[in-house]
């Protein structure tokens, strides 16, 4: 096997889920297993996931449900994106449960299901302008839906968007949104038709909004280990994903020489840097060039110059430190938190931990560790 993995530590899997259903108290667990669960596998986390007490789980693409079911996997399913019309039928085979927003597409949904009961989940759009009804148009929606033998509502849901934020307007704006959604659940039952499970919050709202909380919840980035957003940092999960290498090759250089493409690293002084078989191609952003570091025994040591698609370089010291590292030693280039995490990669780029794992590509093989 390659230097390159991704190492999957179920075991922080398991414990990353005890600990936010220890939050969430009654409430059960959709863990989200879209984008191949972030990068770190489908099928192997929705097993942990189902073993460690969720109740659902949740995919984006259809493709994504029939990894699961090949996997056989067969808990509920919930897809969160709205599929083509021409795959409905694959919708309906793998029993997968679609979000529904507006009555052309329940319509559509019934129509494919043919003889079959379709389970589906109400979507209405509180601010988010992505998916579902207007709260106002919730009941109309419920009683076409509920009007269609083919299809069953199973559940009812919506999606906050700043519900990871501490700022004031934010959080009122939050409280806002669910008490609408709150009376548009209400209006449902008022009208004799059972919404089914309820469910609102992903992890900003399991980790702020309680009142979000009601018969599901939806944490996805909090699973794999790390918070929706830094200022949510101090809840205790552990990154799930380690991205380990070796270092391959080790070279002295002298002051005055260059690393890498565009030689945008010169030496101040004589050193030691060392290769390392991890680029841009297995998803360690070239953005991160010279912003970024790798753990080595324990210690930092510094990317220096251009990440290449398939290599970067690390500078390992003056000749005396160096003399402890020596060729193929184990490299963590992130997931070692607080050391070292996808997080602190993710702000030297400007994006969120969730687009680093989720970019991890396909050829760095994962190695999952009980
Ligand atoms: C509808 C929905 N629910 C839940 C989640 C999980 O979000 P998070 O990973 O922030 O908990 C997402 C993520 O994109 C989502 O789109």
């Amino acid at each position: 096997m390659r230097a390159t993995q991704a190492v999957v530590h179920i075991d922080r899997f398991r414990k990353n889920i005890a600990l936010v259903q220890e939050k969430v108290g009654a409430c059960r667990l959709l863990a989200p297993v879209k984008a191949d669960a972030y990068g770190h596998g489908a099928a192997p986390l929705a097993r942990a996931a189902l073993d460690a007490g969720c109740f659902y789980l949740a995919v984006a693409t259809v493709s994504e449900g029939a990894e699961l079911r090949d996997a056989g996997v067969d808990a509920p399913v919930l897809l969160l994106s709205l599929p083509l019309p021409e795959e409905l039928d694959a919708v309906v085979s793998l029993d997968i449960t679609p979000l529904v927003g507006d009555a052309e597409f329940a319509e559509l949904l019934a129509r494919a299901a043919k003889g079959r009961r379709l389970p589906v989940h109400l979507k209405i759009d509180v601010g988010m302008s992505r998916l579902g009804c207007r709260p106002e148009d919730a009941v109309t929606l419920a009683r076409f839906v509920d009007s269609r033998p083919q299809l069953e509502i199973t559940g009812t849901a919506t999606h906050l968007e700043v519900s990871d934020s501490l700022d004031t307007g934010d959080v009122e704006y939050t409280l806002r949104q669910i008490e609408k959604f709150q009376n548009a659940v209400e209006s449902i039952k008022r009208s004799g038709i059972n919404p089914g499970v309820v469910h609102a919050a992903a992890s900003g709202g399991v980790l702020q909004r309680p009142e979000a909380y009601f018969d599901m919840a939806r944490p996805g980035i909090l699973l794999y280990g790390y918070a929706p957003s830094p200022a949510l940092n101090n809840f205790p999960v552990e990154p799930v994903m380690e991205l380990k290498s070796n270092v391959v090759f080790i070279k002295r250089i002298k002051k005055g020489e260059s690393v890498s493409y565009g030689r945008t690293w010169t030496a101040a002084k004589d050193t030691v840097v060392g290769t390392i078989p991890v680029g841009y191609g297995d998803g360690l952003p070239r953005l991160v060039s010279n912003k970024h570091s790798v753990l080595i025994r324990g210690k930092r040591y510094p990317l220096v110059g251009r990440i290449c698609m398939d290599q970067c370089v690390v500078d390992l010291g003056r000749d005396s430190d160096i003399e402890k590292i020596e060729r193929w030693e184990e490299v963590t280039v992130f997931g070692a938190k607080p050391a070292l995490s996808a997080e602190d990669i993710a702000v030297a780029v400007g994006t969120i931990p969730y687009e680093i794992t989720c970019n991890v590509n396909k050829r760095v093989p994962r190695v999952y560790q009980p």
